[in-house]
């Protein structure tokens, strides 16, 4: 299916970045490979760094990958996209800066009216600038009919409840709320797309999934590398605002939250929105933060959190927190959901893990010792697959029982390429479906939870307790958590 447009332009704002040269380009090369976009397109790059077109095809060129058309046709592809790709050069919050792209974008789309999806790919103190001088030049086509304009705005979304609140309201002088799509990507990740269906489209799920057969759910975000030059960035956000209030959240939402009416963005939403609300702020006694110290691991020194350039030598910015949310509504109270996430940790993996409670007189149990419980762990990242731990017999003479794996592997399944998320939310954005981006509610729905405990730890100056790079995270972690599984 190609997108509904038949001329488009695409704005990448920010496009000498990070994201833009890393996923946002790329993915559009996958859109590109795989028919998604319309004969008549064209892609802007727009930042301050002085670069010509050319310089910009040849630094495009190195994240872009033949997963789609292997052999030698994918030379050939890259060619064709890359004469698709352009740049601007100016400053952001300047209404010549955008009169001059518009310019060269008026030339490149002909007489005949395009659609424009500009790509905020830009550090969110930028956002504002960026969408006024946008306005202020005239690139926005109103209303929801043809020719369209839509907006892509990157995550974190605000610093807190009313800081996102105000942004909403002043980017809603720009682009309506039905033209404004803010981007959580791991709502485009595969796996975590299935969860709808693993709940929704298997009987086997939905009667056991509430408060009377799961014990606790737990959600683990790490990664296995610090900040990496991110410092700068990182540093006035935290992994609360930067992980947590976002990709987690989001996780929680369709993990905890009834079934929509339907399919319909609209009705997912309304689904997400609702648990998100049934969720009480996060109190001091609920969370532990941690930040990275220097390390010394097998004879070599590895630079703490506070090394990182752009991190002030006294930084408090937590690099890793663990929460305890309750859910309070009839399928999850008393239920824990314990989040964590942190950077510069033992291993990179994203996963559910739904914990069942124990069989009750079971008669396998022995000695005091019980199997142990189902699990069903579904693993975002970096293997996608969902696993269902279940007690089996020994094959053997005796009565003996272990926890074995039922396994599905994505590689192994599907013999076919995963998408990227950036691949499938563009590609979302383009056709105007907004399921997978986040609504204003969401959003004040998310930042509730997570404001007031945010005010508390930075007024306070809450010193994060210091782990090893490599290591769990801080020890009090290790503490909750126990605490957590004691207690139910
Ligand atoms: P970068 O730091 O690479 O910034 C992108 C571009 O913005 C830079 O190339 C620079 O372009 C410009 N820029 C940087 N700092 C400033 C500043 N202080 N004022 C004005 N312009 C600035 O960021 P990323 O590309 O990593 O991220 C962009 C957005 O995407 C952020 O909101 C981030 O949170 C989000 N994001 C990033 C991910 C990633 O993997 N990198 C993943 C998910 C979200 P120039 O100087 O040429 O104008
Ligand atoms: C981004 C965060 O949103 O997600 C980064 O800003 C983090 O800090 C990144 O590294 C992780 O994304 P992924 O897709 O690699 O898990």
């Amino acid at each position: 299916m190609a997108t509904a447009s038949e001329n488009l332009t695409i704005v990448v704002v920010g496009a000498s970045g990070d994201l833009a040269r890393k996923k946002v380009i790329p993915a559009l090369f996958g859109l590109y490979c795989q028919g998604f976009l319309p004969t008549k397109f064209r892609i802007f790059g727009f930042a301050r760094t002085a670069m010509t077109s050319e310089e910009f095809r040849a630094r495009a060129v190195e994240n872009l990958t033949c997963r789609y058309v292997p052999g030698e046709s994918c030379a050939q592809k890259m060619d064709e996209f890359l004469a698709r790709c352009f740049y601007v050069q100016g400053p952001y919050a300047s209404r010549d800066s955008f009169l001059d792209l518009f310019q060269a974008m008026q030339a490149e789309e002909g007489d005949e009216p395009a659609d424009r999806l500009f790509y905020l790919a830009i550090p969110p103190s930028v956002f504002l600038d960026v969408s006024r001088a946008i306005g202020d030049a005239g690139l926005v086509q109103c209303g929801d009919r043809r020719p369209w304009s839509r907006v892509v705005v990157e995550k974190p979304f605000g610093r807190d409840r009313a800081s996102s609140d105000a942004l909403v309201a002043q980017l809603g002088h720009v682009f309506t709320e039905g033209q404004t799509y803010r981007i959580d990507h791991y709502l485009g990740k595969e796996v975590i797309q299935n969860l709808l269906v693993l709940r929704f489209a298997n009987l086997i799920f939905e009667p056991i999934w509430n408060r009377e057969h799961v014990q606790s759910v737990q959600i683990s975000w790490q990664e296995d590398i610090g900040t990496a030059g991110r410092g700068g960035y990182f540093d006035s956000y935290g992994i609360i605002r930067d992980v947590v209030q976002n990709h987690l959240l989001q996780i929680v939402a369709l993990t905890a939250m009834e079934p929509p009416q339907s399919l319909n963005a609209q009705h997912i939403r309304d689904a997400k929105v609702a648990v998100l609300r049934s969720v009480p702020p996060v109190s001091r006694d609920q969370i532990v933060v941690g930040q990275y110290a220097r390390t010394v691991r097998d004879g070599f020194d590895l630079p703490g959190y506070r090394d990182d350039s752009g991190v002030e030598d006294d930084s408090i910015t937590p690099t890793f927190a663990q929460v305890l949310l309750h859910v309070r509504n009839p399928r999850w109270e008393g239920i824990p959901f314990l989040l964590h996430a942190g950077k510069a940790m033992d291993e990179k993996k994203t996963e559910v893990r739904i914990r069942f409670k124990n069989v009750p007189g079971n008669m396998f149990c022995s000695e005091g010792t019980c199997p142990a419980p189902n699990e069903l762990v579904i693993c975002i990242q970096p293997d996608e697959g969902i696993q269902l731990r279940v007690a089996n017999k020994v094959p053997g003479l005796g009565m003996t029982l272990e926890q074995q794996s039922l396994d599905l592997n994505y590689h192994a399944a599907f013999n076919r390429v995963i998408p990227q998320a950036y691949e499938a939310l563009l590609l979302d954005a383009l056709r105007g479906d907004k399921g997978l981006f986040v609504r204003d509610d969401e959003l004040s729905a998310a930042w509730d939870i997570f404001t007031p405990i945010l005010k508390e730890l930075e007024s306070h100056r809450a010193i994060p307790e210091p782990y090893a790079i490599g290591s769990t995270g801080p020890d009090a972690a290790q503490r909750l958590r126990r605490a957590v599984q004691e207690s139910v």
